[in-house]
């Protein structure tokens, strides 16, 4: 077996990192394109390799590719969409009539009865310490498998998107009618994939800088109460639509962020350290 070198590890590296910082959520996709089975299958298959809390891999993916199921699916969430408009007014939201030019939807359902595989408590006390837990676990474990899903999306050449609303009650059960599994498994993600039909290569993220916490948490990268408000009532669509990672490159930075510009620009967000 040939050795490997410090340069390949950085081409290996190179390569994942690409894919990573490609993966894009698009919503919107070329009409008429297909794609065969076996490229939908090396998707799942990233899917069935993700991690989860005690090797339970409580997920079941549907491959929706039929376009006459995928139609139903559909309308689905143009149902859930407009009850997103009506019940949680503010958050910005996309009409969801693009999934129509999907090669195919991916509806990810999670099992919570494998939770109980998680830790549980011996005493009251503990037992609800660890069953909040095990929430989290479920969660991550699903949303780790989604995630392998999107990555192996993009490197497949396609773009996806990553979608919860299958995780609301009423498109939960619609969908669990419409597509047959038990309501009591859940939609927690749904994914369109197809071919982009506009580049979207950027997004907004935060410096690295800001993110990284040396060996202790760092009180200055704290980010304050009213920097959340202000994301929720300034930022939030612009900072998840608009196509530049730095906010810097806003034309209209210094409008959008006013005295907020560096904390939401650089590695300092809390020059008071206070907390
Ligand atoms: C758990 C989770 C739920 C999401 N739910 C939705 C959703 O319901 N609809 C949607 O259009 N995007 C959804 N997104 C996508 C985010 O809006 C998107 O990842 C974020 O704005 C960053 O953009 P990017 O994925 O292009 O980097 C979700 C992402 C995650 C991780």
């Amino acid at each position: 077996m040939s050795e490997k070198t410090p340069d390949d590890e950085y081409k290996t590296y190179a390569d994942f990192i690409d894919v990573i910082r490609r993966r894009r959520s698009v919503r919107q996709f070329e009409k008429g394109r297909t794609v065969s089975p076996d490229v939908l299958i090396k998707i799942a298959e990233a899917g069935r390799w993700a991690p989860s809390g005690a090797n339970v891999q409580p997920w079941d993916f549907i491959i929706v590719e039929e376009s006459e199921m995928r139609n139903k699916v559909v309308e689905v969430f143009i149902q859930q969409a407009n009850r997103l408009k009506e019940y949680a007014k503010g958050f910005p939201s996309v009409y969801k009539s693009y999934l129509a030019n999907t090669v195919a939807i991916f509806i990810v359902l999670g099992d919570p009865r494998w939770k109980i595989n998680f830790p549980h408590g011996v005493t009251q006390e503990s037992e609800a310490d660890y069953l909040r837990n095990n929430e989290n676990i479920f969660y991550c474990s699903i949303g780790a498998a989604i995630q392998n899903m999107q990555l192996a999306i993009t490197a497949l050449g396609l773009t996806s998107a990553w979608l919860s609303g299958g995780g609301e009650e009423q498109t939960n059960s619609d969908l669990s009618k419409l597509l047959g599994y038990p309501s009591f498994l859940r939609a927690y993600g749904t994914i369109p994939v197809g071919y982009p039909s506009k580049d979207a290569a950027y997004r907004y993220r935060r410096p690295l800088g800001q993110v990284i916490h040396w060996n202790r948490y760092e009180p200055q990268k704290y980010r304050t109460d009213e920097q959340v408000d202000y994301y929720r009532e300034k930022l939030r669509p612009f900072a998840m639509y608009r196509h530049e990672e730095d906010l810097n490159e806003w034309e209209d930075a210094d409008e959008k962020l006013g005295k907020w510009k560096a904390a939401f620009t650089t590695g300092v967000t809390n020059p008071s350290e206070k907390m």
